[in-house]
């Protein structure tokens, strides 16, 4: 085995996030690690990568015992985690990054020609000789970004590499690239531990899994001998009724008009959202959504055409981190602040009710936390996801745009979003939707358009559309 963990647990303050887990990885495969949000996936592997120390258990690598003091100590020993927040020196070249920390001496100082050549070997044999060396790694997209990470675990002669949720930010065409280099880290060997809320893409590139509930391992096996109805079942408890519910709504009068709206990065969009109406706005990454609806919220200039909306919109941003989520303050706040005028009497805040209101949006989207005085900064990636829309939802709004709004949520909770999204629907708001998770559109909207370089292309009933001809639509091929 080149990694076996044993009854390993971790607590912060009161919150249990690991009660006992055992996790066995071979040398050579790819282990998918499941899970609901707040399961104790991302914890798990940072106790393998040395960022935390756990309470208790033992862990061996490749049969000796192993604790990592830090990262450093980890990656010495052979095993480097990749984050989504990938960790590159934006301004280095991408030669520079992936010799980071190893770069070859002679006589005192770093031969580039080295240097170069050595980063040049661990691309090629990631089957990736076309990444320019030279470039400075600010200029790559995501996806090129992460290959560079893996290069540099390949340099490092990483035993084991750690991906945690490494798609959630990937263009699309960018998935069968990173796929293509995972086969072949394990194919020298590499144990590759990859965790994903996509069981497709789990059942794509693992060879066996483990799931995660509550902070213990309860399941696992080879990918294949079982379906993913049994897997679910692990993973939330419970048989999971219907992934796609739909519940009957009535379309209205319209609520949104865009005509001949141009921004930067969206030319000439035109498109017309009904009350009750779910719109679904699929596209490649890049192609124009997010800035289309930024200028809708007047985030972004209109510099042409014109956005007219009945009554009040809101936007969920795809990026939590940077415009979701004030991290330090608290999960109440965060819910409750930016819409704090039903919580005041008199002039006075009426703290309980404020509190009340924040219970309740826990408990219907199920957010994993102690309670609304809990720093949203302890929760897990998926569950700050749901504080983002329950804030959202919590503002009432006529029209909601939502962009990505089930990225990094798991299985059961991406129904729950569902189900709530349909009865928004039902009670008369218009919903913009914009994903990158076909199943999705198809299963949840009413009408789907497709955006391409900066074009929206007309809308049709869900119905009409495939995934297959929402794809050429979106790559502009011929269908
Ligand atoms: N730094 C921290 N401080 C306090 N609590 C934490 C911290 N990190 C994680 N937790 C808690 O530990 C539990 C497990 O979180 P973890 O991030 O491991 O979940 P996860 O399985 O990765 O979930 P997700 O799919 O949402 O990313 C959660 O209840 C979370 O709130
Ligand atoms: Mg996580």
């Amino acid at each position: 085995m080149r990694i076996r963990m044993t009854g390993l647990r971790k607590a912060f303050g009161p919150t249990v996030a690991l009660d006992g887990v055992d996790l066995a990885v071979e040398a050579g495969e790819v282990h998918a690690l499941i899970g609901e949000n707040g399961a104790g996936k991302s914890t798990l592997m940072k106790v393998l990568s040395g960022v935390y120390r756990a309470d208790a258990g033992e862990m061996q690598l490749d049969g000796q015992p192993y604790a990592p003091a830090d990262p450093l100590d980890a990656r010495r020993r052979g095993v480097v985690m990749i984050y989504q927040e990938l960790a590159l020196a934006p301004h280095l070249t991408v030669a520079a990054n992936i010799m980071l920390g190893v770069e070859p001496a002679a006589g005192g100082w770093i031969s580039r020609q080295r240097l170069e050549e050595q980063a040049a070997r661990a691309l090629d044999a990631l089957g990736h000789p076309e990444i320019n060396l030279r470039a400075p790694v600010s200029s790559l997209s995501v996806g090129a970004r992460q290959l560079v990470e893996l290069a540099r675990a390949l340099v490092l002669e990483a035993g084991v590499v750690v991906l945690d949720e490494p798609t959630s930010s990937l263009a699309a065409a960018d998935v069968p690239r990173l796929f293509g280099v995972i086969a072949r880290l394990r194919e020298r060997g590499v144990s590759v531990i990859y965790i994903s809320h996509f069981l497709e893409e789990v059942e794509q590139i693992a060879g066996r899994f483990t799931v995660l509930r509550d902070g213990r391992s309860v399941g696992g096996g080879r990918i294949g001998e079982v379906d993913r109805g049994w897997i679910i079942e692990r993973m939330v408890g419970r048989r999971l009724a219907e992934m796609f519910p739909r519940l009957p709504h009535a379309i209205g009068e319209p609520v949104l008009e865009l005509a001949d709206l141009s921004t930067p990065g969206v030319e000439s969009a035109s498109l017309v959202l009904r009350r009750g109406e779910i719109l679904g706005i699929a596209g490649l990454i890049g192609a124009g959504r997010t800035e289309m609806l930024r200028a809708v919220f007047g985030l972004a200039p209109v510099r042409s055409g014109t956005v007219r909306v009945v009554g009040v919109s809101g936007l969920l941003s795809e990026d939590r981190k940077g415009e979701g989520l004030a991290q330090s303050l608290t999960v109440g706040d965060n819910l409750t602040l930016s819409h704090l005028r039903p919580y005041v009497r008199h002039g006075w805040l009426d703290r309980a009710a404020q509190l009340r209101a924040s219970q309740h949006w826990i408990n219907r989207l199920a957010i994993r936390t102690r309670g609304p005085s809990e720093p949203v900064a302890a929760l897990s990636g998926g569950n700050q996801q749901k504080v983002a829309l329950a804030r959202l939802l919590h503002h009432d709004c006529d029209v909601l745009l939502l962009d990505e709004p089930t990225r990094g949520i798991d299985v059961a909770s991406k129904a729950q979003i569902y189900e709530l999204i349909g009865q928004l629907a039902q009670s008369g708001k218009a919903i913009l939707f914009v994903s990158s998770y076909l199943p999705e559109l198809l299963g949840v909207c009413d009408t789907i358009a497709v955006m391409r370089r900066g074009r929206l292309g007309a809308k049709a009933p869900a119905g009409e559309w495939t995934e297959h001809s929402i794809m050429s639509a979106a790559v502009g091929a011929a269908s």
